[in-house]
């Protein structure tokens, strides 16, 4: 029998429909994928030749658990230089990708029994993480603007709480939370004595002049509270590669780093000097990236928000919009209902081609996940057809 918290677990619904798919492709369908939670760019051609090198050296063994010192200092430099923040590399732990990172630090900081605020809506993950955990995940949802609501979830604390996951720039709403709300955010988790886990993986998409603030470096005893996510999936193309990090208070940075000694050892060795490649060589790309995301977000957004009936709040960065697309709800294809949207998503992709990720896998059950991840002839396309979909729907 499988036991009570895997079998209690929710599949990805983003890995899901990337499955389905897949299949689809391969059956000659031709769908245009507005699900993707990746760039359409390929990782540059210097890290790709540092892995290359790294490989020919046969910087193929065993390295410390927490990564090779030359990456935990790249890493270093990196958070002081964009974030002002200032960590030894002891503090750092390399892990597989930015998801390994977030589950190290859910298990360092959380009890069975102890409760984990969620801000919603929310990746699709964390909920999953607390659970596996044997934690308590309390989800809160964001005001109508894809902000924070700060009252609240300061009324959710209790003396049962271990940790918030903030995650800004936001997947699923490409929200980026103002310095206020940061600030009110890091004064609750001191006053209370509660960590904050800052998943900070889409920190380097913001746009229009929105910036990015890591509540870490919002004061000393901010810093003690907080554990740092990021990665180099995002901002360098390296999705597959599987390279992400946390940077921990010295208390934690022991355990993180004991705790993945016994679940993977060290992330894979070659790729790690890759890593070091992109963190110090690999702005000038992220910015040319940026630019062509802005160019999508804002056509994807003007079309999207001009689409009857559909509301959407302007993202700030990451590279998704969450649509409101529950005044279709109770409308008809032929004789098919859309009651929420999973059904709305799965009547997009089987009547229309087009994938997009339903809200209620992020728990905002009136909303479509957009990403603009893809080409704009692709994004024109898709969002045709969503269009065309939407407007089929009958009382
Ligand atoms: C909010 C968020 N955090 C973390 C991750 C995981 O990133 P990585 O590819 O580094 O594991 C993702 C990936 O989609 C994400 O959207």
């Amino acid at each position: 029998m499988i036991s009570k918290i895997v079998g209690g677990i929710t599949p990805s619904a983003t890995c899901e429909l990337e499955g389905l798919i897949g299949s689809m492709k391969k059956e000659g369908i031709d769908v245009v994928a507005l699900n993707i939670g990746e760039p359409d760019y390929k990782t540059p051609e210097n890290i790709c030749q540092a892995c290359k090198d790294a490989i020919d050296a046969r910087k193929t063994t065993y390295v410390a658990t927490a990564g090779v010192p030359e990456l935990r200092q790249a890493i270093c430099r990196k958070l002081q230089r964009d974030n002002g923040l200032t960590y030894a590399p002891e503090q750092i732990c390399v892990s597989t990708g930015a998801k390994q990172a977030l589950f190290n630090a859910v298990m360092a900081v959380t009890n069975p029994g102890d409760e984990v605020i969620i801000p919603t809506p929310g990746w699709v993950s964390y909920v999953e993480m607390v659970k596996l955990v044997g934690g308590i995940p309390v989800c809160v949802p964001c005001k109508d603007d894809f902000q924070l609501d700060v009252a609240a979830i300061r009324a959710a604390v209790t003396d049962k709480t271990a940790a918030i996951i903030i995650n800004s720039p936001n997947n699923p709403t490409g929200a980026i939370y103002t310095l206020e709300s940061l600030q009110a955010m890091a004064d609750l988790a001191v006053e209370k004595d509660i960590y904050i886990i800052a998943d900070e993986i889409y920190e380097k998409l913001a746009y229009g002049g929105c910036k990015h603030y890591s509540v870490a470096a919002l004061s000393p005893e901010a810093y003690e509270h907080t554990i740092v996510i990021n990665g180099m999936s995002k901002a360098y193309r390296m999705t597959g590669w599987r390279c992400g990090y946390t940077a921990a208070p010295r208390h934690l940075a022991g355990g993180i780093n004991s705790l993945q000694g016994h679940m993977t050892s060290n992330s894979t060795t070659f790729v790690q000097w890759a890593a070091i490649e992109a963190l110090d060589n690999g702005e000038p790309e992220v910015q040319q990236m940026v630019e062509e995301f802005v160019r999508r977000r804002d056509y994807a957004y003007d079309r999207v928000s001009k689409m009857a009936h559909v509301s959407c709040t302007k993202p700030d960065g990451a590279f998704y919009l969450m649509p409101d697309v529950s005044w279709y709800f109770g409308k008809k294809a032929g004789d098919r209902v859309i009651k929420d949207s999973f059904d709305m998503s799965e009547y997009l992709l089987q009547q229309y081609h087009v994938a997009v990720v339903p809200g209620g896998a992020f728990m905002s059950p009136g909303t479509l996940r957009i990403a603009y991840t893809n080409s704009m002839e692709e994004i024109k396309r898709g969002l045709d057809r969503i269009e065309e979909a939407l407007a089929a729907l009958k009382d």
